[in-house]
């Protein structure tokens, strides 16, 4: 696959990005029917064998749909982490290969032998990083994308301005860009276009979607925040992250302690403070967006509305632009 053919597939230049414990196959498989590319991390399965079924089970889903279907399904895409905190992702690759997965997020090293392995059967390879030094390493690693994830992303979120991001980005890579971090509607799907992005990158937007495997008090708790109640901390993972402060406070953390990151060395967390309460699955992460989440739709519903507000979106940057272009 190529980026023309992954064009032809899209309704709207959209990727749903992959979230760990919320990005299941249901999930994947409506956003591709939708024409936006679904995708979701290896290891949400708790094995290499388990994760290939996964696979298996969107390829069989994906295949009935195009059987019946005047529009093909578009892409889907599996998120690895290539780090030695995950012992697996050489045999989660070695899946990928032989499933011919089309798209493969890499996330933490940006290693040409990924590169190599995915371009063997004509895969892509979009890597996620948060600042220009990681995308030179993945520009110089060969990705045909570049994940720029910016301030106020969901997840392991960056720290820097889209604008800044971008911009600095876009000074030596002229591939595939794509941008993330806060972004929840057509009109910012636009917005990034403008800025000189080829894609848009929406985590938080589609945990609050029916098919997501979130539950529905994570859910609700993102239909009731606003942005100030996002908390930025090292100290939850050991990596820089986003969450929900309720989620925090009701595992037992104190806000005050997670604020000093100089209590804890960089890659070290704090245990969480209520007996038996995870990481991920009682602490909830979004990012910035939450504030204008006011809903759990259909992702068919979610993509017709943000497609609708794309277009609106182009229509009036248009008639608002071209008097000053002469
Ligand atoms: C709950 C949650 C889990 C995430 N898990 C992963 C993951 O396993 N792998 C990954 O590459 N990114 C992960 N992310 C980051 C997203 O893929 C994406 O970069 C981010 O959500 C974009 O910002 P947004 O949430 O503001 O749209 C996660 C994000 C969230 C909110």
């Amino acid at each position: 696959m190529n980026i023309e053919t992954l064009d032809q597939h899209l309704r709207i230049p959209l990727i749903a990005s992959p979230m760990f414990l919320v990005s299941g196959t249901d999930l994947v498989v409506e956003c591709c029917k939708n024409n936006i590319v679904g995708s979701f991390p290896s290891v949400n399965q708790r094995t290499t064998a388990s994760f290939e079924e996964w696979v298996q089970t969107i390829k069989t889903e994906l295949a009935a749909y195009n059987e019946t279907s005047d529009t093909p399904a578009a892409p889907y895409g599996v998120n690895l982490v290539v780090h030695k905190t995950n012992p697996r992702w050489r045999e989660d690759l070695a899946v990928c290969v032989k499933q011919e997965v089309p798209l493969i997020i890499t996330s933490l090293g940006a290693a040409t032998e990924v590169v190599e392995a995915v371009h063997s059967y004509g895969g892509l390879v979009f890597h996620d990083v948060t600042n220009p030094y990681h995308a030179r390493k993945a520009a110089a690693a060969g990705v045909d994308g570049i994940i720029a994830v910016c301030g106020g992303a969901g997840g392991h979120s960056g720290a820097t301005n889209p604008f800044a991001l971008v911009g600095e980005i876009r000074a030596f890579f002229d591939g595939t860009l794509i941008l993330g971090g806060a972004l929840s509607s057509g009109r910012d799907i636009a917005a990034a276009l403008q800025m000189g992005a080829d894609y848009a990158y929406m985590g938080t937007r589609f945990i609050n979607v029916q098919e997501s495997m979130a539950p529905q008090a994570y859910q609700d708790m993102i239909v009731e925040a606003d942005s100030t109640q996002i908390f930025y901390t090292p100290s939850v993972t050991g990596v820089p992250a986003n969450f929900l402060k309720p989620s925090l406070i009701a595992a037992g953390y104190d806000l005050e302690q997670l604020k000093a990151p100089a209590k804890v060395n960089y890659g070290e967390k704090l245990k969480p403070p209520k007996e038996g309460s995870k990481t991920w699955v009682d602490t909830w992460s979004a990012g910035h967006g939450c504030g204008v989440i006011n809903d759990i739709p259909k992702v068919a519903d979610l993509v017709d509305r943000m497609a609708e507000e794309f277009k609106m979106a182009i229509e009036t940057t248009f008639s608002k632009a071209n008097k000053y272009i002469q």
